[in-house]
């Protein structure tokens, strides 16, 4: 989510795709007009029968999957959001529920961000998400944000205390950040937000939103991937392939260990001030 100017890192979705063909227009950062909806002044939109029976296609299908392979927290956080096959939540329910938990709150927002209007709403503790549904032909894949990743994905690690506050320091950290530690952000995101595993308590569980939205990945994730120990510093120092299945993840013991290393480095970064 970089700017693509002179010598700043290439954003992941700015990165060509491998096999040449455009980048698809869905993918082009936008810039907010105006200060989006948030909570209970987001409106319910008026989905279709087919827009309703994908939802359920696709939250059955993650759900058949997800126990005893996504994290303790992540199936909590689905529970405790109310999510069912039988409805698309509606984003102000759902913002009243992580406000009451952890107080985040949920922001209505057209597709993707410009980096500098996501990262000021993950700042302000409010989570950007999309309240439109992929098609019945991308079902298996969209390349472009949708309310499945953002809702089903995203929401329910917000109500885990210590993730919830890692959101917020990132957020703020980006803001400050420029040149390489922007790209060491993109690369934190993708591999802990995005893709990243937990130690739970014994085995290796699924918390990043990419996978736990995704059929494919999760079991790439679990089975196939090479699951490396989680630092900021090994993280930092990999490069990742938005277009392709994961070959390399990496596993966070805690998310009190994710908050606490990721708090240390942004302050020796001078991302965040002393005491953050
Ligand atoms: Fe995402």
């Amino acid at each position: 989510m970089s700017d693509a100017t002179t010598d700043a890192p290439v954003s992941a979705y700015e990165k060509a795709p491998s096999d040449g063909s455009e980048v698809d227009p869905r993918c082009v950062p936008q810039v907010l007009d105006g200060d989006p909806p948030t909570g209970a002044d987001i409106a319910y939109p008026d989905y279709s029968q087919e827009d309703q029976d994908n939802w359920r296609f696709l939250f059955e299908r993650q759900m058949a999957m997800l126990p005893g392979r996504a994290g303790a927290a992540y199936l909590r956080g689905v529970d405790t959001l109310g999510m069912t096959p039988d409805r698309i939540p509606a984003l102000a329910d759902l913002s009243a529920t992580l406000e009451r938990e952890t107080d985040w709150r949920v922001a209505r927002i057209p597709g993707l961000l410009h980096e500098r209007d996501f990262f000021t709403l993950l700042s302000e503790r409010r989570f950007p998400s999309t309240d439109y549904i992929r098609g019945s032909d991308e079902l298996d894949y969209t390349p472009a944000p949708d309310l499945f990743h953002d809702i089903f994905g995203h929401m329910p690690m917000l109500t885990e205390p210590d993730f919830a506050d890692f959101y917020q320091l990132f957020g703020q950290a980006a803001l400050r950040a420029e040149g390489v530690d922007r790209q060491s952000l993109e690369r934190l995101h993708w591999f802990t937000v995005e893709f990243g595993l937990i130690r739970d308590p014994e085995e290796i569980r699924i918390f990043g939103a990419g996978v736990n939205s995704s059929k494919d990945e999760v079991l790439h994730a679990l089975e196939k991937a090479e699951q490396r120990p989680f630092s900021v510093q090994a993280v930092i120092d990999q490069d990742y392939e938005v277009w392709h299945l994961q070959p390399v993840l990496f596993v966070a013991e805690s998310f009190e260990q994710l908050v606490t290393e990721f708090r240390a480095w942004a302050v020796s970064r001078g991302l965040l001030p002393d005491g953050a």
